[in-house]
């Protein structure tokens, strides 16, 4: 049967509410439906102006804590977000990494199995492994998933993100679906270094904060892998047409991705340097030209990279009808506006 938006005596988990994507839906779910939401983080600062809302309660806790999985599920849609997922740390913090995406989400599904919630995890289009810059469109059932070398430490996620796929599917009476998102680009991803958080964030936010702060961008091993970057709007779509689909998507793992907005990295920095340069009213010439940096070197020991990331976007689109529609264009210039607006007090 499938669920009514307009049912209030529907209560939904969002496990990793204050994130990017968690935000977002959380904005969404209590916009466009009566549900109400049971957000459970260890984050709130992009939530704030939905702490009051009596449809909701928050719950400060890490999901590593067993009591905290049992109360999460509890509700019969649970929407598991949490993790660490942030390249530059996939090297040097390994091992929490992995616990991240593989002991806590393990144990939730678990609970969930026991429970009879629905459990819609997050996973990863990273779980296509060390792809070639070749490699064609990568298919949810049929795509071979390599990963390089123990020595390239940069598998840990995606490694661990698949041992969870793994076990989720493998688990007695779990309802369950996976979402395996493609580089979900929008307002409020990430952070500034220096300023809402340290190290280097994704792309995105990493090329946003060279650009207000008037310092070149830098192109990872010359900028040449591509990522098909896909709207957070267009992903919160996909879980309100995975929500209202009935059974349709239950024991499927699907990629959600827009695979008409493929770039490489170095064509992703032109695009944000003109987009930049008109909504400042800037001479282009007048921003610094980018910069060619070593992954290793840049990121640390262990650094790899999938050179290519394709979605098949068959599946969602056979089984939900769902498709992502937002251009690059129109989702790199909101995002840079929000980027430029949110962080100009720390531009320097
Ligand atoms: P994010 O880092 O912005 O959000 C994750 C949230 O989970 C954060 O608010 C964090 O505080 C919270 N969290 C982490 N560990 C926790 C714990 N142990 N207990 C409680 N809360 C915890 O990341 P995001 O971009 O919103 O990604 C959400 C999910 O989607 C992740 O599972 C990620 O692996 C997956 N994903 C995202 C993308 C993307 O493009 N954004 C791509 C592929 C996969
Ligand atoms: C990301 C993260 O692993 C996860 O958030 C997510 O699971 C995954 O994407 C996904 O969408 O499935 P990646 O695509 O490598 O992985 O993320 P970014 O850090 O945004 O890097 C994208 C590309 O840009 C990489 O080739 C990287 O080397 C390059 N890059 C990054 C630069 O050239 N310069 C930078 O300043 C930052």
């Amino acid at each position: 049967m499938p669920l009514q938006f307009n049912d209030a005596s529907v209560t939904v988990a969002i496990v990793g509410c204050g994130g990017f994507i968690g935000s977002h839906l959380l904005d969404a779910v209590l916009c466009r439906t009566k549900w109400r939401v049971f957000g459970v983080d260890v984050d709130f600062y992009r939530i704030q102006h939905r702490l009051n809302d009596e449809r909701c309660e928050f719950l400060n806790a890490d999901l590593a804590d067993a009591d905290v999985v049992e109360r999460i599920a509890k509700y019969p849609v649970v929407v598991n977000l949490a993790a660490i997922c942030i390249p530059s740390r996939y090297m040097a913090e390994a091992p929490t990494v992995i616990r991240s995406n593989y002991d806590h989400p393990a144990a939730l599904a678990e609970a969930c199995a026991r429970s009879g919630a629905w459990l819609i995890h997050f996973s990863t289009s990273e779980v296509y492994g060390r792809t070639p810059a070749d490699s064609a469109e990568l298919e949810e059932d049929a795509s071979e998933l390599v990963f390089g070398p123990v020595s390239s430490s940069r598998w840990s996620y995606a490694t661990a993100k698949l041992l969870t796929e793994r076990f989720i599917a493998g688990l007695d009476g779990l309802r369950w679906t996976v979402v395996r998102p493609f580089n979900f680009v929008g307002p409020y991803m990430d952070f500034m270094p220096g300023v809402d958080g340290e190290g280097i964030p994704r792309v995105l936010a990493n090329f946003s904060t060279a650009l207000v702060r008037g310092e070149p961008l830098k192109l990872v091993n010359g900028g040449k892998a591509c990522r098909t970057f896909t709207s957070v709007f267009d992903a919160v779509d996909f879980v309100f047409a995975l929500l209202s689909s009935g059974d349709k998507g239950l024991s499927q793992a699907f990629n959600v991705g827009n695979p008409q907005n493929e770039v490489s990295i170095a064509e992703l920095a032109d695009r944000m340097r003109r987009i930049y340069a008109r909504l400042k009213g800037l001479p282009l010439e007048s921003l610094p030209e980018p910069e060619v940096v070593d992954g290793e070197a840049f990121y640390g020991r262990g650094y790899d990279d999938s050179l290519r990331r394709l979605p098949s976007v068959k599946k969602a689109e056979n089984l939900l009808g769902f498709r992502a529609q937002v251009p690059l264009d129109v989702v790199l210039e909101e995002s840079l506006n929000w980027f430029i607006g949110h962080y100009s007090y720390a531009a320097d």
